[in-house]
């Protein structure tokens, strides 16, 4: 049988031709005495017709008799369906195959989930799914995502090789530079005892791709990170990185913004606007209270210090007196939110450490609240102003260090939102994509426990120019020139423009990072020599391409656009994969490691 026809093909131009059709049994209906089979293959499907007075009766009951997902060749003619029974669902709803001769190429058993209806197939519980990927990839709604994918990443590639960029593959087997995330080894036979490690991202291989002159570099690159498995996380993912030389940051967002426009326009014919906005991540944090904000909705923080600085309500005016802040959130109709709710918000908030989370409903014009009672006219009149305060509304307070403050209140806002959304009290567009630039990040962050700052993004970012001097007197005032491109809550892609001269990079390691010279020189040397030899200045970025192609999808886990992902313990689930090593290659690694010791 020659293929000629895929099977979202046929269309009522068809009719009249002899066809041939391959492709798996979706589904089977027999209606009085007529039997129809919608063949489907990753395109869609087409109905055929089996009637027994057109047929010999052994082709007749062959097609009587085929289970699902049978893979089956028809031959027949296309012919206009009766009226009243074309589907408009189906781009092939108009016509259907009259069958002349059916083939079985290959039976299935009976299936461990149903495929054909997308209804059912959403419940089918996940590990199922995975564990027989194969078939779930067949169902219209995965086979569609993988699709594009693919035409998604062939347009990126067009838009970069359009814009004069090289694609560059760089190891897998790299070096083992434990800054970031925990790394994946990976035992060298040869060198025994020694280890190379999967690489986090190509960041240092990009950067040294500038220096070896090659200007602008792409590449859809695989990234691993040992971390804590989420809906957005995989340990083994996809970006695309970019690195360009003699740029600064406007020219990283204007490429990534006609990339995304570019991307936007191909998968979804939807035209972006552009330029993005940019927000400086303090007024991220004070506003939305993540440095990732979904800006499609308002519910903004609020900002109450000075208005309690000297309340009688000791919680807020003790907070302020110890440099900490008090801030508000007035959650619109959500004043009807249930005992539990509330306490799923305080539980968020006492997961930040605070002590709790104070509130007021308003409801029957009444102010319903454990705290009002301590504040005075003043204090009431200025929440009532700035907060716009209206019957129906839920008002949330927290009172403590401005960050810890702002993330309580920023978690808080998302899951209100989801609740008024449940509710039909908030309206947030699915199809709407708000994306921004955040900037100014700090360059480092404290880390109380190993007291000792480390870098806000990575430390090959460059501080702000003018900021340089503040590196050894107030480290913490010191903003990076780091971005992060975000749409609709999603951190979508970050970078900065680099470090390009020897000497800050080696006082980033040695004096503000506090990695000890030779530690530094063991990890970063190379870096730091080839540093020597003329490094353009630079800077890139990398997106998250299987978090960018979760939104084209419309899906909210990253596992249903990666063909084969794992499970949130790691676990590839169709290969039982990690799995203990066999004795003899345990046996053969101890042996390594032992010799590398002696050597
Ligand atoms: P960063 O670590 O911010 O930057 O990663 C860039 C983007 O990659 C995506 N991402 C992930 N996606 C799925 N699973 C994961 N475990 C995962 N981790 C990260 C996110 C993130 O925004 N080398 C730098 C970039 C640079 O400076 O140029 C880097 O890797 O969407
Ligand atoms: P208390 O005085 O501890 O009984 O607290 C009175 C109210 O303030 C309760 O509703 C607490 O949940 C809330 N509360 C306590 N500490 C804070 C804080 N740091 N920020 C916001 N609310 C708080």
């Amino acid at each position: 049988m020659k293929r000629t026809h895929h099977c979202n093909e046929l269309r009522p131009e068809n009719i009249g031709q002899e066809v041939v059709l391959l492709g798996w049994t979706h589904s089977r209906r027999d209606l009085g005495g007529l039997i129809f089979i919608d063949i489907r293959d990753r395109e869609g499907r087409t109905q055929t017709v089996f009637d027994p007075s057109q047929l010999s009766s052994e082709t007749f009951e062959k097609a009587s008799s085929l289970r699902p997902e049978t893979v089956i060749g028809v031959k027949g003619t296309v012919r206009q369906r009766p009226e009243e029974t074309e589907n408009p669902k189906i781009k092939t709803g108009n016509i259907e195959v009259v069958a002349e001769n059916l083939r079985i190429l290959n039976t299935a058993e009976v299936l461990p989930f149903i495929i054909d209806d997308p209804e059912v197939a959403s419940k089918v519980n996940e590990e199922l799914r995975l564990q027989y990927r194969y078939l779930d990839l067949r169902r219209p709604e995965m086979a569609r995502n993988l699709q594009l994918r693919s035409k998604v990443a062939l347009e990126t590639r067009k838009y970069f090789d359009e814009n004069a960029f090289l694609e560059v593959e760089t190891p897998m087997l790299f070096k083992s530079t434990p800054e970031g995330a925990r790394e994946f080894l990976v035992p060298s036979r040869l060198a025994p005892g020694s280890f190379y490690a999967l690489p986090q991202s190509p960041q240092q291989f990009k950067q040294i791709l500038m220096v070896a002159g090659v200007e602008r570099y792409y590449q859809l690159a695989k990234c691993f990170r040992d971390e804590d498995l989420r809906a957005d996380r995989q340990p083994e993912f996809t970006q695309i990185d970019v690195e360009m030389s003699f740029i600064d940051r406007e020219d990283i967002y204007q490429i990534i913004e006609g990339l995304l426009r570019r991307i936007w326009k191909t998968a979804l014919d939807v035209d972006i606007p552009t330029p993005f906005p940019r927000l400086a991540y303090k007024d991220a944090l004070n506003r939305f209270g993540i440095d990732k904000p979904d800006t499609r909705f308002g519910l903004e923080l609020v900002d109450m210090t000075d208005e309690f600085k000297d309340s009688r309500f000791k919680v807020f005016s003790n907070t302020v007196a110890d440099g900490g802040v008090v801030k508000a959130i007035n959650i619109k109709g959500l004043a009807c939110a249930t005992q539990g709710q509330i306490e799923t918000m305080t539980n968020h908030a006492r997961s930040f450490g605070a002590k709790g989370l104070a509130y007021i409903k308003v409801e029957n014009n009444e102010w319903k609240s454990p705290i009002v009672k301590f504040f005075n006219n003043s204090e009431k009149e200025a929440l009532k102003n700035k907060l716009q305060i209206e019957e129906g509304d839920l008002i949330l307070f927290a009172a403590d260090k401005w960050l810890t403050a702002c993330e309580i209140l920023g978690k808080i806002r998302l899951y209100c939102a989801d609740i008024l959304q449940a509710q039909g009290k908030l309206d947030v567009p699915e199809d709407q994509y708000n994306f921004l630039w955040v900037v100014d990040f700090p360059l480092l962050s404290f880390d109380k426990e190993m007291n000792r700052w480390y870098s806000s993004h990575h430390p090959f970012t460059a501080p702000v120019e003018d900021d340089i001097p503040l590196l050894s007197k107030d480290p913490k005032a010191v903003r990076g020139q780091h971005y992060d491109i975000v749409v609709n809550g999603v951190e979508l892609g970050g970078g900065s423009i680099r470090i390009h001269q020897r000497d800050v990079q080696k006082l980033i390691f040695e004096e503000i990072l506090k990695i000890p010279p030779e530690t530094a020189e063991a990890r970063f040397g190379y870096m730091l020599e080839a540093f020597k030899f003329g490094a353009p200045p630079h800077g890139g970025i990398a997106l998250g391409f299987d978090r960018l192609m979760a939104i084209l999808c419309k899906t909210p886990s990253i596992r249903d656009v990666i063909a084969f992902p794992k499970t949130a313990k790691g676990t590839d689930l169709m290969t039982n994969s990690p799995a203990p090593a066999e004795p003899k290659q345990l046996r053969d690694l101890r042996l390594e490691i032992k010799k590398g010791k002696e050597q």
